[in-house]
């Protein structure tokens, strides 16, 4: 499928299924070198990471504590930088190895607030891993452990992304079409 329509926008390709998987055993591989001593606790953050945290523990081979949490920032294709906790965590970090695990990192804030929020509770470390950023339009103090892609400012869909709740289920990640 090289171009989708979701409600009243046009999507087009932008990174297949292929592509993602093997940039996504690239950061598990990762993962699995740099924790392979340490209690790990992957924090997954709703909705969008849901796929991305599947894959990556399907391709973990090291022991680790998975939670999750729902935040929501955005209003169809805008951040609105408010974040609301829609679904709060049910474990405690304390002197645990965290990894929080998220779809996009876009202008940071979402990060930037659970980055502070969490260390709150004193995790032994903290990082981040997240399949997508955006960096022209990084505006907080966030630097992602672990990327896959670096894309332009451009509003994508796909792989766990939505566009106002549509299009998650599609398996390569979409552009909007201007
Ligand atoms: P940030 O707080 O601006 O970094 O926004 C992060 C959140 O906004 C992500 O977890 C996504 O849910 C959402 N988001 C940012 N960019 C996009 C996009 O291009 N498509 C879909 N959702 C996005």
């Amino acid at each position: 499928m090289h171009s989708v329509q979701l409600k009243d926008k046009t999507f087009e390709l932008y990174l297949n299924a292929e592509s993602i998987q093997k940039e996504v055993i690239r950061i598990a591989t990762a993962i699995n070198q740099d924790y392979a001593q340490q209690p790990l606790l992957l924090i997954c953050v709703l909705n969008g990471a849901f796929r991305f945290m599947g894959d990556l523990v399907t391709h973990m081979n090291i022991e680790a504590e998975v939670a999750f949490i729902k935040v929501a920032s955005y209003e169809g294709t805008q951040s609105t930088g408010n974040l609301t906790e829609v679904m709060g965590l049910n474990t405690s970090l304390t002197d645990k190895h965290v990894i929080l695990v998220e779809d996009i990192v876009d202008t940071g804030f979402t990060m930037a607030q659970l980055l502070q929020k969490f260390s709150e509770q004193k995790p032994a470390s903290i990082e981040v891993a997240t399949l997508l950023t955006k960096p022209e339009c990084l505006k907080a103090d966030v630097q992602p452990k672990y990327v896959g892609f670096e894309i332009p400012d451009k509003f994508v869909v796909g792989y766990g992304l939505d566009y106002d709740q549509s299009g998650r289920t599609l398996n390569g990640i979409y552009a909007i079409k201007q």
